[in-house]
């Protein structure tokens, strides 16, 4: 039985392990894992205490994906509750859908009884007011908060990856089946209904158990516009090893766009043979979190460098 993570999950993995010990489905770990760091208050790129949109709201996106038949489930701009991973599970295990957003994404929480709660905090609020009220002239506080005039903003916006970062979690189970998924409350005050590659299928994760895994954190931008994770997987099915996979994956990301200083992107991965990876094309970003099931404890690893710009 294995865990992986990004960074940032490393103190959720040894509980995900005792669900996985005590027979749990690699699905079970990965939402039980994931949600332990929705509720970190901490972690601001991640459910409760997020950074909100340009408008103060925090809307959340998740996905996660069974590598038995390639379920899945997500939900995008989800405002309201606290924890997106269980919603996306629950579209998955209630719903013929894969992927609800903003109002229906919360109408269909509500119905499935998950509890609402404020998902702002006062360190990420405060942090908003410095960054996007004290940079708003007064006079053009009413046209953003009409939703008239919000694009002139979006150059406020930053990545959270460079303060905290998404989370990303793949389990193999006893089983020996695979699951992967990802949360995150996106890019620090995005345009409201910015959907970034965590709750896309194919670009923020995906997971098949005949060839592995992966699993995204970065520029969301890139890895929707690369199919990152899904070409990580593709690449292990046309016969490249998990770390040729991983390499290949990031040197295939598109260029950024113009006036971004660079094309941020991390993978975590799992072959079907339960070998790990995580690459990254960031330098500093160079650690990722694993667990397999004969370890006291989750420890940390170097990701793989691959330049790409
Ligand atoms: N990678 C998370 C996002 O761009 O929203």
């Amino acid at each position: 039985m294995l865990l992986i993570g990004s960074e940032n999950a490393l103190e959720a993995l040894p509980p995900a392990m005792q669900i996985l010990k005590q027979g749990g489905s690699a699905l079970d770990a990965v939402e039980a894992a994931i949600r332990l760091v929705e509720s970190n208050l901490e972690d601001h790129s991640v459910g409760v205490g997020g950074w909100p949109n340009l408008l103060g709201e925090v809307e959340l996106d998740a996905s996660l994906m069974d590598g038995r038949n390639r379920s899945s489930g997500a939900v995008g701009a989800l405002r309201g509750y606290p924890h997106p991973i269980s919603v996306a599970r629950r579209v998955m295990d209630s719903l013929p859908h894969v992927f609800l957003t903003g109002q229906g994404a919360a109408d269909f929480a509500a119905e499935m009884g998950f509890e609402r709660a404020e998902t702002l905090t006062d360190i990420a609020a405060q942090e908003w007011i410095a960054r996007v009220q004290a940079n708003v002239p007064p006079a053009k506080m009413a046209a953003l908060f009409q939703r008239r005039e919000m694009t002139a903003w979006v150059a406020l916006t930053r990545d959270p990856q460079r303060i905290a970062g998404t989370v990303d979690v793949i389990a193999i189970d006893g089983q020996g089946n695979i699951a992967s998924g990802v949360s995150t409350s996106g890019w620090a005050w995005k345009y409201p209904g910015r959907l970034g590659d965590s709750p896309i299928i194919g670009a923020g994760n995906y997971c098949d158990n005949r060839h592995g895994a992966a699993a995204c954190t970065g520029y969301g931008e890139l890895a929707i516009r690369g199919s990152t994770a899904h070409t990580v997987v593709l690449l292990m099915q046309m016969g490249l090893s998990l770390v040729e996979a991983c390499q290949q994956a990031l040197r295939d990301l598109p260029p950024a766009p113009p006036g971004w200083e660079d094309n941020m992107m991390n993978i975590v991965a799992v072959d079907r043979d339960g070998n790990h990876c995580g690459a990254t094309n960031i330098k500093q970003w160079d650690e990722y979190a694993y667990m397999r099931d004969d370890m006291a404890k989750a420890e940390i690893a170097k990701r793989i460098y691959v330049p790409t710009t």
